[in-house]
């Protein structure tokens, strides 16, 4: 199973969805770049977060708050005091795990290393916090010791009184935003699904105390509703584990993690939390500013509890690319395919011209610059057609689009869909409205 995942890695390199970062320097741990086909997934991912959350409802808003923020911020949150994951060390092969992760007690001099076998050999647990820290400014100071934000929630909660005024909403409302957050992890990996800077999708919704269960499961049903008819994946492989105790982050009162069975087992895509007034009263305590509410409708005063949905944005990229990766046999051949949903496909549409005469170039260039302004379009005419068709199964195109000796005689072109490997005849000036109802940009 382990090996789906080398050859998505692979295939993600060769067709330029993901590449290691600063590759030419040997990489850096963790870090990596998207490519040309890659950004374009990463955006549609976005696209259609945003789309459902901000442009199809009028209860929530959009904000971009900046990555630095005022250092006390961290303190209020509690994420200088408990924004920590319990490390060990081997002191013998040097490995270094967190103790949550390793199914063991490390404390116990019996145990032996998950890497070198050697007992007696595993350091105490140490608590190391994952906040990035650096400074602002030229001195190199304690005062002026910042944070890279590990989590975007905290810009949407200082910019709450803003966005209700400017906005004029009532409680219940959201406020979603987009970001880079940052995390000194201490076991990054499995490609891009832990890395130690991502991007969040998180949308935070104000509600009115004793309204937070029934929020909190609207916000589940509705996220699980998102990645199975939005990003398409398939619903065996999507499972909603509710916390215990135990597993509660520090600001949390219940939540759910949104899951997904990766090729490395059944792991967190989203969570899904009840924040309570923890996040408002811990700002109003430290900043002396009022972070109440007054409703109209109870006539109450009170400070709003929040239910968050925090996805991250990379891992449902690797999720979306995990989901649609398949190896089939077509009449005796091999074929790699990303069967993605046709919305976050990076290429709508290959247009090839069969053979490189009689005119057929031109008119699949016409095609492309038609198309060109409401889909990603891809003009090859390189190679046998069938070597073109395996280029766009593996970069996951949903439909190609040739031109050959019939469109000259009546300007209809043949449409082969990548799944079904179905081919149609579409009229050329019927060609945009047929993708449109396919594809949704
Ligand atoms: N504001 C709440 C919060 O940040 P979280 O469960 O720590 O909650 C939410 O993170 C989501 O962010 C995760 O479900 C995951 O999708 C993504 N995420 C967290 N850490 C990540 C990392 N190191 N690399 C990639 N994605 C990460």
């Amino acid at each position: 199973m382990e090996k789906v995942m080398d050859k998505l890695v692979a295939l993600c390199k060769r067709r330029g969805y993901v590449f290691p970062s600063s590759e030419i320097y040997g990489g850096i741990n963790a870090c990596w770049d998207y490519g040309p086909l890659g950004v374009r997934l990463k955006n549609n991912v976005k696209r259609l977060w945003w789309r459902s959350m901000t442009q199809l409802r009028d209860d929530i808003e959009g904000l971009d708050a900046a990555i630095l923020m005022h250092p006390q911020v961290w303190v209020a949150s509690g994420h200088v005091e408990n924004f920590t994951d319990p490390l060990v060390d081997c002191r013998e092969c040097k490995a270094r795990f967190r103790a949550d992760e390793m199914g063991v007690d490390p404390t116990d001099p019996n145990t032996p290393c998950p890497r070198c076998g050697n007992r007696g050999t595993l350091t105490k647990p140490r608590l190391f916090n994952l906040m990035f820290k650096t400074f602002m400014g030229p001195v190199e100071e304690d005062s002026a010791v910042i944070y890279l934000r590990p989590e975007t929630a905290q810009g949407i909660y200082l910019n709450f009184e803003n966005v209700r005024t400017s906005s004029r909403q009532k409680i219940p409302f959201g406020i979603a935003q987009i970001g880079k957050a940052f995390r000194n992890e201490i076991t990054p990996g499995n490609f891009i699904f832990r890395t130690r800077e991502f991007e969040q999708m998180e949308m935070q919704f104000f509600i009115r105390p004793g309204t937070d269960p029934e929020w909190l499961e609207h916000w589940r049903d509705e996220r699980v509703r998102w990645y199975l008819e939005e990003i398409g994946l398939r619903s065996e492989k999507v499972r909603v584990h509710e916390h215990a105790p135990d597993e509660l982050a520090h600001y949390a009162k219940a939540a759910y993690d949104v899951e997904y069975e990766f090729p490395f087992g059944w792991k967190e895509l989203e969570g899904i939390h009840n924040r309570t007034d923890f996040d408002l009263s811990r700002h109003q305590e430290h900043s002396g500013k009022k972070m109440e509410y007054f409703d109209d409708e109870t006539k109450q005063r009170y400070v709003p509890y929040i239910v968050e949905t925090s996805a991250g944005c990379d891992r449902t990229v690797l999720t979306a690319l995990v989901d649609a990766y398949r190896e089939e046999e077509v009449e005796g051949e091999a074929r790699v395919l990303l069967s993605l949903n046709p919305s976050l496909a990076p290429i709508h549409a290959g247009i090839f011209p069969l053979v490189k005469r009689d005119g057929m170039p031109e008119i699949a260039e016409r095609i492309t610059g038609e198309l060109k302004d409401r889909f990603y379009v891809f003009y090859d005419e390189a190679g046998s057609i069938g070597k073109r068709y395996r280029r766009m199964d593996e970069a996951g195109t949903p439909f190609c689009v040739t031109v050959d000796s019939e469109t000259l005689q009546n300007e209809s072109v043949t449409v082969r869909n990548r799944d079904s490997l179905d081919q149609e005849r579409i009229a050329i000036r019927d060609l945009g409205d047929w993708l449109g109802e396919r594809v949704r940009t």
